[in-house]
């Protein structure tokens, strides 16, 4: 069975929150991924509202007829954000305000109590609730007990280990392997525990034909790379590619490669 897509729209929103303008709409972005495959669409309600508003989840919660997951701290007001617009997933996500982007899965040990109620009151409402989490037994087995129904298991580690040259070493070959290594461990364990598995972050059309090879991986949450290849091939093009590449489980070499600007930012 393929794997479910649910792309990261965040990007949309970041373009239109620079102006403070109306457009790019995320709606229209979202049925436009819709429109090509996607399964379903993901966004992040951070604290900050740097990207998604509030609206903006009323407003897809309206228009979607897929999947709307909502990615959000484990706070009162976000899950009571959730009750009220009801999206049909809620990922509980660790939230950093100086990060650029989620650093890491939640350290779900850390606060179980707090994450036990917050899942408990999501499933109470019918939303699915899921967890994202470093790849790791501790954290799996936190998640579980906390009652959530899924956990999204970070691929942040394993998307750094596949930049650049270097994985066409020896060393950088073996650091792929053992991020995989610990995927595919925490994705059987998760399994065995009857808890769904999603992966996220970081994944590129360079590196998911890996990720997508694990047989319990049962959901993807991509954005930036969808987003990015979307200003060269437009978005309908650039969610069918991501589609075929999990579909078949293939690296696509040449996406984005030749055209990023990674030399800039060294
Ligand atoms: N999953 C989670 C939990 C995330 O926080 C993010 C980034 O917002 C993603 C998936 C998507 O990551 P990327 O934009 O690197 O594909």
């Amino acid at each position: 069975m393929t794997a479910r897509l649910n792309i990261n729209i965040d990007h949309v929103a970041t373009v239109r929150q620079a102006r403070r303008a109306s457009e790019p709409s995320v709606v229209a972005a979202a049925l436009a991924c819709e429109q090509a495959g996607a399964d379903g669409i993901t966004v992040h309600l951070r604290g900050d509202r740097r990207h998604i508003q509030d609206g903006d989840i009323h407003l897809l919660r309206e228009t979607l007829v897929t999947y709307l997951n909502v990615e959000m701290a484990a706070t009162d007001e976000m899950s009571q954000i959730a009750l009220d617009t009801l999206p049909d997933a809620v990922t509980l996500v660790p939230e950093n305000p100086n990060e650029i982007t989620t650093e890491g899965g939640l350290n779900v040990s850390a606060s179980l109590e707090v994450v036990r109620s917050i899942v408990g009151r999501l499933r109470e409402a019918e939303i699915f609730a899921s967890i994202f989490i470093d790849p790791e037994a501790a954290q799996i087995e936190a998640a579980r007990a906390t009652g959530a129904q899924q956990v999204e298991l970070c691929t942040a580690n394993y998307a750094e280990a596949t930049l650049g040259a270097r994985h066409t070493r020896a060393d950088g070959r073996e650091r792929i392997d053992a991020e995989l290594h610990r995927l595919r461990e925490a994705a059987t364990l998760a399994a065995q525990y009857g808890l769904r598995v999603a992966v996220g972050h970081g994944l590129t059309y360079r590196n998911v034909g890996a990720i997508a090879a694990i047989e319990e991986v049962e959901e993807f949450n991509i954005g930036h790379n969808i987003v990015a290849r979307a200003l060269f091939a437009g978005l309908h093009e650039a969610v069918r590619e991501m589609r075929g590449a999990i579909r078949e489980g293939t690296n696509v070499k040449t996406k984005n490669s030749f055209l990023d600007n990674r030399a800039a930012l060294s």
